[in-house]
């Protein structure tokens, strides 16, 4: 709760201080007050009063969010029934679960997480500010299907302390899987802001929320194999560099690796950081490559490719949502306590990166022509130059450390799931097949 609220909002009923002139007035009152019928009066109007106080403190609002113009609607949060939702979302249903709150959760990957942990059995609490960075509409209903598996979205936004606390303070969360951010390259050139509100600032909020709890959760959180910048030499290992970033997308997340090696540093949180690596699959981003090109080719619209200066193809290190998924539960199963209590740091803890990419990198060109199959349409192809926005020419990752420590293992190529990808488009933006092979 901002401060000036917080004034003027004591935390509980209780604590209102009472001003003793109301009571000095004079002894007619005093004794007019001591009649029976009177009393039940001011009983009832304590009560109301109460209640009122109750309503308004648990209807604050959180900062509106940095993201596409913040015109996402301010959210509340708080109250019996929220509590109550909160409680439900982080029962368990088997020995040893974990109890995650997942940031992100009304995202792509964050919704696809939720689900696998609550499926066996881990308590899971989602947080999302909705932002309007694409069509909110489908973090809705990612949001709605969550709400179907029992899971609870609160809203609000990760820059917000006061919820932080509040939900850390309610729930003993065992981990926290980070997703919120602001995610999309070229986005940064029109709205840098967003990244240094979500990435940086979010990020910072996030961590100081849970320095400061007791127990302290272990954090595995998203960082991007676009860290790798500028490399040029393939497949992408960990220990290479990654101080040339080619985008502000790309220097969030580095920042965010220093950032949080800062706190597993300084309190003893553990920390995990996972590279992924171009991932898709149902549910997926409308702002990625594959989502946009089955929009255009489905609406008989051209589509654009890039190729690289001296006409290279593009090529991405394509990773399916659900081997990714896998890699996240892996890394939440494998992370250690938070060594820290209260703050305070009582030993070192751990602080791990892995890359989760698929290992077989296609070019995009191909993956067109997988999508054309797919959806039985020929695409209208625009090859054009790469414009310098941000985006690299390829990426391949190395997922040794990720094989051995996490038993990491990709299993789907992109043939076959964007084949899965196809089916949900079709399914959720309401699609037919003619019988004839055609859509
Ligand atoms: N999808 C990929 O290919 C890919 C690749 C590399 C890294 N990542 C990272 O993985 C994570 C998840 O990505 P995704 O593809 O699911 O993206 P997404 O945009 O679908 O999910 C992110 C979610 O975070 C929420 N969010 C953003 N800022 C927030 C804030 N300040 N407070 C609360 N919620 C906020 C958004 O509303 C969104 O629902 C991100 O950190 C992203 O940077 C994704």
């Amino acid at each position: 709760m901002p401060s000036s609220l917080q004034d003027s909002f004591p935390s509980t009923p209780g604590k209102v201080k009472i001003d003793r002139s109301h009571y000095n007035l004079s002894r007619q009152i005093n004794r007019w007050l001591s009649s029976s019928a009177t009393l039940v009066f001011w009983s009832l109007f304590l009560l109301a009063l109460t209640a009122s106080f109750a309503c308004l403190k648990t209807s604050f609002t959180v900062p509106q969010s940095h993201a596409r113009g913040a015109t996402t609607a301010a959210a509340s949060w708080g109250g019996p029934a929220w509590e109550k939702q909160l409680r439900r979302s982080c029962e368990t249903r088997r020995a040893n679960a974990q109890v995650v709150l997942v940031t992100g959760a009304a995202g792509f990957i964050g919704t696809h997480v939720s689900l696998a942990l609550k499926k066996r059995g881990d308590g899971v609490l989602g947080l999302d500010n909705f932002n309007d960075y694409y069509d909110p509409s489908l973090k809705r209903a990612r949001q709605s299907l969550l709400a179907r598996h029992g899971i609870f979205v609160a809203e609000g936004d990760i820059n917000d302390g006061a919820l932080l606390s509040k939900l850390l303070d309610f729930v003993p969360f065992t981990h926290v899987m980070h997703l919120a951010a602001q995610a999309g390259v070229r986005y940064a050139m029109e709205n840098p802001n967003s990244y240094v509100h979500s990435n940086v600032a979010g990020l910072v909020s996030l961590l100081e929320a849970c320095r400061k709890a007791n127990p302290q959760p272990a954090i595995v959180w998203a960082s991007s194999s676009s860290v790798y910048g500028l490399n040029s030499e393939a497949p992408f290992c960990e220990a290479d560099r990654t101080d040339r970033p080619a985008s502000l997308y790309a220097a969030t997340k580095k920042a965010g690796e220093a950032i949080t090696h800062a706190y597993n540093h300084i309190y003893g949180l553990s920390v995990t950081g996972l590279r992924f690596f171009t991932v898709y699959g149902p549910w997926g981003r409308p702002d990625m490559a594959y989502f946009a090109f089955t929009r255009n080719i489905l609406q008989g619209k051209a589509i654009t490719i890039y190729r690289a200066r001296g006409g290279a193809e593009l090529a991405r290190d394509f990773t399916y949502v659900d081997d990714v998924v896998r890699g996240c539960v892996a890394a939440l199963d494998t992370a250690q306590p938070s060594t820290g209590s209260g703050g305070r740091k009582r030993g070192s803890a751990q602080y791990r990166i892995y890359n989760l990419g698929n290992t077989t990198p296609l070019s995009v060109p191909q993956l067109v022509s997988i999508l054309e199959r797919h959806l039985r349409v020929k695409a209208t192809r625009n090859v054009v130059e790469m414009p310098g926005n941000g985006d690299v020419p390829f990426t391949h990752a190395n997922v040794t450390m990720a094989r051995l420590e996490l038993g990491y293992k990709p299993t789907t190529d992109l043939q076959a799931g964007l084949k899965k990808f196809v089916k949900w488009y079709l399914n959720y933006y309401g699609y037919e097949h003619n019988g004839k092979g055609k859509i």
